[in-house]
């Protein structure tokens, strides 16, 4: 396995799927249980990613917002909130040079201090796809941060948090990345949105091909999320028509063994993380199993390319 870290996005067209809470919580295990350096990257103008992570570590995009922070009961265990201006969107905008290094870095990454934690912040309500802007600019500005900023060298792993839409941002992640994995909630119709995303994501390759030429896109599989553990028949049958179904056939797309298990924990608290909670008797070793099958995917994926 070469040593230069992975790009992986977390996609699918369908939201509340479990995208951001398997990209923050897969990476915060990387970083604090695996001792590996992370870059967590939210491309969703939605900032749920951003929004977690800024709360459990006392970060705020402004001064009022810190403020309104530093008041609130949720977070009253905080003195004092760091302000950031750190922004993906300085990136998709134009607004670094790639020639000054330093200020590139704080202009976007937050280093998350005593851990080997950093991330890429979103701005609330900053939609540029829907501006007159450079297309070529959103759509490459993090394919040339990545690499301009040799960042596949300073971290192990970059996990990329993708909308539930197809837009300039979704292209704008699957660019840079190695792999994408589709987390993927059992209900009726879960599978077209696995066919959906598998012709976009063709049709990306497609028209994008100079960027796969050497490096290609691939998928690493499905993670079926928010599942309990001794799920209702109905669930489990669900389940079988998903992985029985020809669209996974077809594009070879496979399951992870490891479910992403149901825990209440995280919808009442956007700033739980599974890994410091404290009575997490099932999920950790769930988070944990997943994680190494990620890797050890990773891993499998890596030697069938030098192959
Ligand atoms: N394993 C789980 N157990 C219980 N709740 C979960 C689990 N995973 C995610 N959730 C909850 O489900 C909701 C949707 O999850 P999440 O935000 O991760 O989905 P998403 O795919 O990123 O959504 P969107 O498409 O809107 O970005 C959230 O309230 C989250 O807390
Ligand atoms: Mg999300």
């Amino acid at each position: 396995m070469s040593d230069e870290g992975k790009v992986i996005s977390f996609i699918n067209m369908k939201g509340g799927v479990g995208k951001t809470t398997l990209t923050k919580e897969i990476g915060y295990h990387l970083a604090t249980v695996k001792n590996l350096k992370v870059l967590l990257v939210d491309v969703d103008p939605q900032i749920n990613l951003t929004q977690s992570v800024f709360r459990k570590f006392g970060f705020a995009p402004s001064e009022s917002i810190a403020h309104s922070m530093e008041k609130s009961e949720e977070t009253g265990s905080y003195r004092n909130i760091k302000v950031t201006k750190a922004s993906i969107q300085n990136i998709l905008n134009g607004n670094i040079s790639n020639q000054n290094p330093t200020s590139d870095y704080t202009k976007a990454i937050v280093d998350i201090p005593n851990t080997n934690l950093s991330i890429i912040p979103d701005e609330f309500g900053l939609d540029f796809t829907n501006r007159n802007l450079n297309g070529g600019q959103l759509e490459n500005g993090l394919y040339n941060f990545i690499y301009k900023n040799n960042l596949k060298n300073k971290f192990d792993y970059i996990l990329i948090d993708c909308p539930p839409t197809y837009s300039s941002y979704t292209i704008s992640a699957l660019k840079p990345s190695d792999y994408y994995i589709i987390p993927v909630r059992p209900e009726a119709y879960s599978i077209l949105g696995v066919n959906m995303l598998e012709e976009v994501i063709k049709q990306i390759k497609n028209e994008n091909e100079v960027y796969f030429r050497d490096r290609s896109l691939r998928n690493l599989g499905i993670i079926l999320s928010g599942v309990k553990e001794n799920a209702r028949k109905g669930i489990e049958n669900l389940i079988e028509d998903i992985v029985s179904s020809s669209v996974l056939k077809d594009n070879n797309i496979e399951i992870f063994k490891n479910r992403f298990l149901y825990n209440p924990s995280l919808q009442s608290n956007m700033a739980y993380f599974i890994t410091d909670g404290r009575a997490e008797k099932i999920s950790k070793p769930n988070l944990n199993d997943l994680t190494n099958e990620l890797l050890s995917r990773i891993k499998h994926m890596e030697g069938e390319k030098n192959e």
